[in-house]
Parts: C-alpha cells; structure tokens; sequence
C-alpha cells in the first residue's frame, strides 16, 4: 500500500481497534445481526491485511467481550461456532502467508469451549515466528477482569505491599511484552471504551469514525493513521518539554 500522504517516521506502533457497528449494518440491509458478523469478520481481514502493509507492528482488535456471553444465545453460538470457527482455519491459514503472528487475550475460564482454546493454542503456535503485524485477538476479554487477574498473579506470588508498582502489575497482564497502543480506534459513531484495554490505552490517542465496522477497509485505518498524525502526544509533558525530549 502506498504510503502517499502519510508520514512513515510517524506510523503508530500499536493500533487497538473497536470493531462495533456489525449489528446496526445488518440491520440497515434488513438482514440478521449474524450476518453483520460475517461481514465484520471479512473486514478483521482486510484490516489485518492493511496494517501488514502499512507496516503497523501490531494491531489487536476486541472480537468478543466478557459481557457479550448475555446475548441473544443463537447469536453466541454464532459467533463462536461459525465466526470464531473461520478465524481459527481459513483465515488463520491466509494470515500465516501474509506472515502475521496470531495471538489471543482473555480469559481461559469455562465459557470458553474447550475446542476454540485448543485451536487459539495452535493458531499462536502456528504463526508464532511471523515477522509481519501481530495480531492480537481480544476474546473473553474484560480490561477490569484482565487488571483483576493481574492484582491475583501477584498476590498467588505472594508479593508484599511494596513489591505492588506498575511494573508489577504490568508483569501479569495477559500478554506483558505487548506495548502499549499508541492509537485506539472505535467505529460506528460511539464514543466509548467499553472496557477495553483500560490499562494499557492511558496515553493512546483516540478516534472515533462513523463507519460502521463491516464497511471498515484499508482507506479507514489510512485516515484514523492521519488524524493521530496531525495529533501532538505529550506523555503529561508540556509542549515545550515534549518537543526537546523528542530525539533529532
Ligand atoms: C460489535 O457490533 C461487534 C461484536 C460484538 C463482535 C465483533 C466481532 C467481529 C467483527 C468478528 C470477529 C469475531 C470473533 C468472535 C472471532 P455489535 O453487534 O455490537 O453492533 P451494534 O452495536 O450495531 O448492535
């Protein structure tokens, strides 16, 4: 993908992405939600695609949330069955050859059938040394259940009090060498985080967009890439400060 008006010295490192809007797509065309959800899962594709081409690192996308196992039953068992099922043989397949690294965050618990952890397990180990973008598939995942788990990693080491710190805490969330998202995008025209990644995006920058994520393409991730460039990111510096740290 052509670069043109895009800054490649400036490229965020780590892209997180919302893919919210499946629903109301479906909708529109007078078709069930499911259907919404096929059509997002092609656009996780090309997604992926594009960020492997932009020479973004790693993109990690939130598939399914704690809280999304109280919908409608068909449309779970959808998701996991038809969806979840996609991803984890033809698409992992196409994402091996583009050279992508698979990975998965959330919670193993009972919810999470046992063969969709089998096939998570040997999709990671599949493409665990592919250089292109990293992947990271956000499911079963809750950010206050993933600080949750990392508060009881360290009290099952048995750290004291003085032992707790950021970096600590840092140690025992789901995938730790991660770095953080410079650049957080939720689709569909909502404003919110919805739990997601709650420690990790303290300092990533935010855009919204209005398409809902099953039209989502390359052209998106191209202009939520512009607007996080014209953005100044100052880490609680002040401007001036900011400036002079900046190496060059
Ligand atoms: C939000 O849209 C989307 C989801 C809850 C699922 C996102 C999943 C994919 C794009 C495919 C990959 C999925 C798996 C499980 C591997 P919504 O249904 O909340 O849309 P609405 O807000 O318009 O109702």
């Amino acid at each position: 993908m052509d670069l043109d008006d895009l800054d490649p010295k400036r490229m965020p490192r780590h892209v997180a992405c919302v893919m919210d809007g499946n629903g109301r797509w479906a909708k529109k065309r007078g078709l069930p939600r499911t259907e919404g959800h096929r059509a997002g899962e092609e656009a996780l594709f090309e997604t992926a695609k594009a960020a492997v081409e932009l020479g973004i690192e790693w993109l990690t996308v939130y598939a399914f949330s704690t809280e999304n196992w109280r919908r409608p039953h068909d449309e779970v068992r959808f998701l996991i069955n038809v969806i979840a099922d996609d991803l984890l043989t033809r698409r992992r397949d196409q994402l091996h050859e583009l050279g992508v690294r698979i990975r998965f965050a959330g919670r193993r618990d009972w919810r999470v059938p046992k063969w969709v952890l089998r096939r998570m397990d040997e999709t990671a180990q599949l493409t665990r040394h592919n250089k292109a973008t990293t992947v990271t598939v956000a499911f079963n995942y809750g950010g206050r259940a993933e600080i949750v788990d990392a508060v009881r990693g360290l009290v099952a080491e048995g750290a004291r009090p003085d032992q707790v710190d950021e970096r600590a805490l840092r140690r025992h969330m789901y995938l730790p060498d991660m770095p953080d998202p410079d650049l957080f995008i939720r689709t569909s025209g909502e404003y919110r985080i919805s739990n997601f990644l709650l420690w990790e995006i303290a300092y990533s920058e935010l855009v919204f967009l209005d398409v809902l994520w099953p039209d989502f393409r390359g052209e998106h991730l191209r202009e939520a890439v512009r607007e996080y460039q014209r953005r100044e990111r100052r880490f609680g510096l002040t401007g001036e400060q900011h400036g002079e740290a900046l190496p060059g």
